[in-house]
């Protein structure tokens, strides 16, 4: 026994030293194959340590480095994470569309948090499950079906309109265009009325879909919780549980309600919506969705759905308060157009282009989605030649693309103009302009929430005018999607 206790202490030892030994060697391996790569991608110089996470962060002035960054390193630059995580940042078309148009899986990295809330939906599904999910569910995207969703956006605004009249003042955008957009979101796509505007407690499920971005954004800032065992036994791992739970049990019942419905309706009784697609759509096989893949959706589609949408609104509404000789013309527009009309139409909403402009031109400097990223699955040429190898981690900062000076001239300054019919073509061009991202992964719902952006805006225009609240400017920050850090205050003013 004495002497196996000797050996034991000899050996284990030796035995650390040994996995010590390979770790290191694991660690610098991977740094010097990093840094040979990034040999032909110059970059701003990485800490020993930190790299260059005190830079590259998610704040403005993080936000307005990597847009410098952008016209200094030639469309795309290396971002150390630490001394041995880093990824390619691709800020110009020229590199972003080679990212974007590829097959490449999502970089895990920076989506995995997502997955015990939104599981294998088809934001992060990859392979062979998203190609024919993203087949099964693009019907459900279809103009004719949008239509009838044009009467949905409108009802929803004049709950806004109507709750903005009765109470005029200070309003913080994000609250109310959060609520909005989750209000027609369930309307349309499921077929559920949670009144959730009107409410003075925000609905259980709502609040658990706010607070899981929350909690997932706090995650990410803290390393410790990246190990999921340390973060389950968390208060914050708790809490997001807890809200993952609640959120589940609510598209589930979302989803059985529309079960009893469909054996029990005559069918042709009401307008197909997004539920029913994913309920009775069958691949080339004949298959249909698991209950778990659409539970995966329905959570998905929420999450995807609202708060992009949300924070185009924000900043739309931001940036016409911030230009009021915009907003007149807006407003002026809106006026010559609909005239006194309540009842909006699928044409009505395709009449106000000066208005989309400026939607337009908000979007271009505020993306609702700052940043997407990729994992190279196979070695990537660019146009000049430098190569990205294999397994490769990548990200499109859509934020600093936008405000690129080698793609946009006055970068910073806020110009409708762009986008006129003359200036499209030329400013817009394939790849400029990408707030909804582009190639297989674009999108899905771009034209579901274009349309609500068509009749939001303008319907807002035509009753209020808007100004900003001095006291509390605002400041863009990167998190899930880009929300401003103090809220986001703006004047309501009833006309
Ligand atoms: C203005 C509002 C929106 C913006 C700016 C926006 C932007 C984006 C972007 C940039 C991506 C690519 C993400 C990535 O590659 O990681 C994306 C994907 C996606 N969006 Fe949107 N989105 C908006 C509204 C919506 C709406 C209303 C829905 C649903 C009704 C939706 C559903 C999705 C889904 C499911 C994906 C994943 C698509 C796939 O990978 O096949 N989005 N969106």
């Amino acid at each position: 026994m004495a002497a196996l206790t000797t050996v034991l202490l000899q050996v284990v030892p030796l035995f650390v030293v040994i996995l010590f030994l390979l770790k290191l060697f694991q660690i610098l391996k991977k740094r010097s194959d990093l840094k040979k790569v990034f040999k032909d991608f110059p970059g701003p110089k990485p800490h020993w340590l930190y790299g260059n996470m005190k830079e590259i962060t998610g704040d403005l002035d993080g936000l307005l480095r990597t847009a410098d960054y952008a016209a200094t390193y030639n469309g795309v630059f290396p971002v150390w994470m630490g001394p041995v995580d880093a990824y390619l940042n691709m800020v110009h078309p020229s590199t972003a569309k080679h990212v974007l148009s590829g097959s490449d899986p999502k970089d895990e990295f920076s989506y995995a948090l997502m997955r015990p809330w939104i599981g294998e939906g088809l934001l992060l599904a990859g392979g062979r499950k998203w190609d024919r999910n993203r087949r099964m569910l693009t019907p459900a995207f279809h103009m004719d079906i949008l239509k009838h969703y044009v009467k949905i956006f409108n009802q929803s605004t004049q709950v806004l309109v109507k709750k903005w009249r009765e109470n005029p003042g200070c309003e913080e955008m994000f609250h109310h265009m959060s609520l909005l957009t989750m209000d027609s979101m369930m309307k349309c796509l499921f077929g559920h009325h949670s009144n959730c505007q009107l409410e003075t407690v925000r609905p259980a499920y709502i609040q658990c879909v706010y607070d899981v971005s929350d909690l997932i954004i706090k995650r990410i800032m803290n390393p410790l919780h990246h190990y999921g065992f340390i973060y389950s036994m968390s208060e914050n791992g708790r809490k997001f549980k807890y809200a993952c739970d609640t959120i589940h049990g609510h598209s589930n019942m979302l989803i059985e309600q529309r079960r009893k419905l469909l054996e029990t309706e005559k069918s042709g009784s009401r307008n197909v919506d997004f539920l029913d697609i994913l309920l009775t759509a069958k691949d080339s096989d004949g298959q249909g969705l698991s209950d778990q893949e659409i539970q995966d959706e329905v959570d998905t589609f929420m999450f995807a759905g609202h708060d992009s949408t949300a924070s185009t609104l924000s900043w739309c509404l931001y940036n016409l308060a911030l230009h009021p000789e915009y907003q007149d013309l807006c407003r002026e527009e809106v006026e010559r157009e609909w005239g006194d009309k309540s009842e909006l139409t699928w044409d009505d909403i395709h009449k106000v282009s000066f208005t989309f402009s400026c939607i337009k031109e908000s979007q271009r400097l505020f993306p609702p989605v700052p940043n997407v990223s990729r994992c190279a699955e196979k070695d990537i040429t660019l146009p000049d030649g430098r190569n990205i190898p294999t397994g490769m981690r990548m990200a499109v900062s859509l934020f600093a693309l936008h405000r690129n000076p080698d793609v946009w001239d006055n970068p910073e300054e806020f110009d409708p103009y762009r986008f006129s019919e003359e200036n499209k073509k030329t400013n817009a061009g394939s790849g400029n302009f990408i707030p909804f991202s582009m190639g297989p992964r674009n999108c899905i719902g771009q034209a579901f929430a274009t349309t609500q952006l068509k009749v939001v805006v303008p319907t807002v225009l035509r009753n209020f005018r808007l100004t900003l609240d001095p006291t509390r400017p605002a400041e863009p920050e990167a998190m899930l999607i880009l929300r401003s850090k103090n809220g986001l205050y703006l004047n309501i003013k009833a006309l």
